[in-house]
């Protein structure tokens, strides 16, 4: 974890909030607050990396009480210049392992942050881990981007998934290990530069269901969008929403596998 820590260091997290633009954007936040009131179905939230309450925020201003769990305390004095920790607890530590006190109706993880974790048995724990969160029949959702390796033509190991004026942003992938690095290259006219890099490990949706499967869950919903779009195979993310089934049909969801 500790890479993790120093990618989501003080600069990381003083740079992170674009108020009103990116993911910051109302049409962007807009839906996404939306539908997880929705889901969340009257009860409590936890989101898992809540970072700097960036959707916790306004979903907390909805009226839905939200607990967070993260691992970088700079993200969370940001989220603490926002809110206090009577409005949003949070509870510092590993996603995959750490334990909120209450029982909840919700548990996300947006924002792609599953890939954060670089291994699949991390992964998998973290979906173990909302399963404990959950009360009977709650919900986890995720929001994740779907590899794009079609576009990866065979020898080469990068792709430019978006480039604009002083901005390119690069995966290079590492598709043996099922792993890639994220560059974020910010640049003006000068030869100076600045650069974000975030390693990943990617996951497939049916890999995902799979996880879930491990966990007790069952899936939901799969949608291409906070709006509900439909997921089709042309799809660049998905909004993915599991159920936790009954106790009987999920003999492993906290103990170890059979
Ligand atoms: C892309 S940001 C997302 C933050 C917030 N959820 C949002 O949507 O803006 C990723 C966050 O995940 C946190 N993180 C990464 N690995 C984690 C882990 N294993 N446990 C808890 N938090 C983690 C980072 O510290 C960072 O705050």
């Amino acid at each position: 974890m500790a890479d993790e820590q120093q990618i989501w260091d003080a600069d990381t997290a003083q740079r992170y909030d674009t108020p009103g633009t990116g993911m910051f954007a109302p049409d962007v936040l807009g839906p996404t607050v939306d539908r997880l009131v929705a889901l969340a179905d009257g009860g409590a939230a936890l989101e898992l990396a809540i970072g700097t309450g960036r959707v916790a925020v306004p979903l907390a201003g909805r009226g839905v009480p939200v607990t967070g769990i993260e691992l970088s305390q700079p993200m969370v004095d940001v989220l603490r210049t926002k809110v206090d920790e009577a409005t949003i607890p949070v509870v510092m530590g590993d996603m995959t392992t750490v334990r909120a006190p209450g029982r909840f109706s919700l548990v996300y993880l947006v924002f792609n942050t599953i890939s954060n974790l670089l291994t699949q048995a991390e992964q998998v724990e973290c979906f173990r881990n909302a399963a404990r969160h959950l009360a009977p029949g709650g919900r986890f959702v995720i929001e994740l981007w779907v590899p794009q390796l079609r576009v990866l033509p065979p020898g080469v190991g990068a792709t430019v998934w978006h480039e604009e004026p002083g901005y390119l942003g690069i995966d290079t992938y590492d598709v043996l290990e099922q792993r890639l690095v994220s560059h974020h290259v910010r640049f003006g006219e000068g030869s100076d530069a600045q650069l974000f890099r975030s390693p990943h490990r990617y996951v497939w949706p049916a890999e995902l269901d799979l996880m879930g499967q491990l966990a007790g869950f069952g899936l939901e919903s799969r949608h291409a969008d906070w709006s509900g779009a439909a997921f089709t195979a042309g799809s660049t993310s998905h909004v993915s929403v599991y159920r936790l089934l009954d106790e009987e049909r999920t003999p492993s969801r906290t103990g170890p596998l059979p």
